[in-house]
């Protein structure tokens, strides 16, 4: 598995912090995808085998998780807030936008690995809502109108890196 030097040192010193091994099992899982994007079988496997446990133990705690995507994300991150302030400001119509412009289902990544969209909670920007984080961005106020702007561009980027058929 290809974890950040970071993230393995990270690992390394979580698992201190915990008198039984096992408890450190879901800091483990955030760190990994974190740094990865997603939790494959591979993963289960190795935080299991770093914590002498059972793949079974950790593939337990992934499933019960919601926050745990089991596939990668792609390559473009869009994180729409749903909390109160993005709720009552169209934080909903905003992530139906980003569907439709990409024809995803929320939490999906669209055919071709460009764009996964997901709802999170608040990202302490309430004063300028609805709020989208995409990957390391932060766009603010965005209504349908700037949703389909911003999808363009995402869009025309991606055309601009596509290898060329020959
Ligand atoms: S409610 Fe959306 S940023 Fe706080």
């Amino acid at each position: 598995m290809n974890l950040k030097p970071e993230t393995l040192q990270r690992i390394d010193e979580v698992i201190t912090h915990y008198p039984v091994k096992r408890s450190a099992t879901l800091p483990l899982l955030h760190l990994i995808q974190e740094d990865v994007g997603f939790i494959s079988d591979e993963t289960i496997e190795w935080i299991a085998a770093k914590l002498e446990l059972q793949p079974i133990n950790v593939y337990e705690v992934v499933t019960f998780y919601p926050m745990f995507r089991r596939k990668p994300i792609g390559r473009r991150h869009i994180k729409v807030c749903r909390t109160l302030s993005c709720a009552l400001s169209g934080g909903y119509k905003t992530c139906e936008t980003f569907k439709e412009q990409f024809g995803v289902e929320l939490g999906e990544t669209s055919a071709d690995g460009e764009v996964t969209v997901e709802f999170v909670e608040c990202l302490a920007s309430c004063g300028t809502a609805p709020v989208v984080l995409i990957d390391d961005d932060l766009h603010e106020k965005v209504d349908s109108a700037k949703a389909r702007e911003i999808a363009a561009k995402i869009k025309a980027e991606a055309a601009k890196n596509a290898p060329v058929a020959r």
